[in-house]
């Protein structure tokens, strides 16, 4: 299996992508400009070509004029100035085409392997598939045992058939569980590429190579040195027009156990004996089963919830939760989550994971917070010196992606007094800022079939595992108060009143 240590990309070989859900706002939005950018960057085989599937009737020209919009749109929204390269988009355009079918039809996987021995035949493509399934999750497992029925799925010594499936991978622990004993009757594990779109991001994976790449902190990083972790994911964006889909979910659903446990599972996990895939991912899912299962009784003092009323972002009056389209006007669903990890093993007994994510908040922010015990503050008793402040290593995934490390420093003067500062490292300063949509790394990784950057049927089912006694209470008792904060806030009080209890305090989010 490829290991993630390379020094040059390694090429991709020959194959065909089939894009089930060709129409829909994931393909568009995320996957083609990911293409594109593969594309710019040398990194699609010559011999691809890139098949369209959707329940729409329309031509090649209409799907890939469709494309072209939104990747020129991404292209906009990202800042640049540079226009949509037109060789790199004829390149791939040159390449799609589209096939109308419904997902349910027998019929429609005999097109599509028509269609595909087409391809190979002009093409080259040598019968490698990628079937890439951006399509809602009820469908994941019938398409699969489709692929199956129909000898597409099928793997030789000669050629590979790898199928993505995209989140939510099951609404709780019993239906991902079905779900991944439904898919791996079809095909064998190494084929399932289960997409996280955190671990795409640069930030993300950045975290093992700072733990991993310099010895400088490794020897810090466990209970004796570390007081408290905080990690948060905050939005100002509220539901958008997802509240169908966000009225199932809820932000526990859509965020905790893939997201926040991946960023919790990077900072924990022990140093894998390489940069193969299952030794990558075997770590991770050693610090999620090592996450203590609340009981019933346990889960108010472990877990907290939120809903977003009407409030202020960025100056503009926005709704609430309740008030979006397609949400109940009494919606008991939670918007924001708090919990209190308690990772039971020997590095992290002791050291409480704080976890956070909420929608409508007072600022986007995406950061892993790591705080250092205190120093023994003896040597400045009877001085002017205040209680030396603690020190922080702070991992900013997003915006404004880097590490800052705040620290404390004599002020100059004759006094001895001390400030907080902070060194800051901003990746936009050493390597530059390119429009990227964090699907390019995961696209490449899949055709060269590295899957250290997807989860695992154990890693899923360990996350849900974890939060299932949460979900279990919750649907069983209803909140009184909701909406609890306002949108634009730093989210409601109880959240707060979780670390407190514990000595703590939330770092703010701005
Ligand atoms: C998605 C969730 O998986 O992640 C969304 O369904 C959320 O609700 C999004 O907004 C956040 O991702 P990002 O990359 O914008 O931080």
């Amino acid at each position: 299996m490829p290991d993630r240590l390379m020094t040059e990309p390694r090429p991709t070989g020959p194959c065909a992508m089939v894009i089930f859900g060709a129409a829909g706002d994931l393909t568009r939005r995320l996957v083609v400009p990911a293409l594109y950018n593969l594309v710019i960057s040398k990194l699609l085989p010559e011999q691809f070509a890139l098949i369209g599937l959707d329940l729409a009737d329309r031509s090649d020209e209409d799907w890939r004029q469709s494309l072209r919009e939104m990747t020129a749109e991404f292209i906009r929204a990202a800042g640049q100035e540079a226009k949509l390269d037109e060789n790199a988009w004829s390149w791939i355009s040159t390449r799609m085409s589209y096939l109308q079918g419904d997902l349910n039809n027998p019929e429609t996987y005999e097109a599509l392997k028509a269609k595909l021995s087409e391809v190979d035949a002009t093409s080259g493509t040598g019968a490698n598939y990628l079937f890439y399934l951006a399509i809602a999750d009820r469908f994941f497992g019938p398409v699969v045992e489709h692929l199956g029925r129909s000898g597409l799925a099928q793997i030789t010594d000669h050629y590979w058939r790898r199928i993505v499936v995209e989140k939510p991978f099951g609404h709780d622990l019993e239906s991902a569980r079905a779900l991944n004993a439904q898919i791996l009757k079809v095909v064998n594990e190494n084929q399932i590429y289960r997409i996280d779109h955190f671990l795409g991001k640069e930030t993300v994976q950045n975290i093992m190579m700072f733990r991993f790449a310099n010895g400088m902190f490794e020897h810090l990083w466990n209970r004796d040195r570390i007081d408290h972790v905080q990690i948060t994911v905050a939005e100002t964006v509220g539901v958008e027009k997802r509240g169908k889909f966000y009225e199932q979910t809820g932000g526990l659903r859509d965020m905790v156990p893939n997201h926040l446990f991946q960023l919790v599972a990077m900072t924990a996990m022990e140093a894998p004996n390489s940069f193969n895939a299952d030794a990558v991912r075997s770590e991770k899912e050693k610090v999620i089963e090592a996450i203590r299962v609340c009981k019933p009784d346990e889960v108010s003092c472990a877990a907290v919830r939120g809903q977003y009323g009407p409030g202020q972002i960025g100056g503009k009056k926005v709704p609430g939760y309740r008030q979006e389209p397609d949400v109940s006007p009494d919606s008991h669903i939670e918007t924001y989550v708090a919990m209190k990890l308690t990772i039971e093993n020997w590095r992290w007994a002791g050291v409480p994971f704080f976890i956070r994510t909420g929608k409508r908040m007072a600022a986007r922010k995406t950061q892993i917070a790591i705080r250092f015990r205190g120093s023994p503050a003896t040597l400045f008793r009877g001085t002017q010196v205040r209680e030396p402040a603690p020190n922080w290593l702070l991992l900013r995934i997003q915006p404004d992606e880097g590490i800052a490390l705040e620290f404390g420093a004599k002020i100059p003067g004759p006094v001895m007094k001390l400030g907080d500062v902070r060194m800051d490292f901003k990746y936009k300063d050493y390597f530059g800022a390119t429009p990227r949509t964090g699907y390019e790394t995961l696209l490449y990784d899949i055709i060269i079939g590295d899957a250290t950057l997807f989860q695992r049927a154990d890693n899923v089912e360990a996350g849900w595992r974890v939060v299932q006694p949460v979900l279990d209470f919750w649907t069983s008792n209803t909140p009184a108060n909701f909406p609890n904060y306002s949108a634009g806030s730093q989210g409601p009080s109880i959240g707060d009143e979780l670390l407190a209890g514990e000595g703590c305090a939330w770092r703010p989010i701005n």
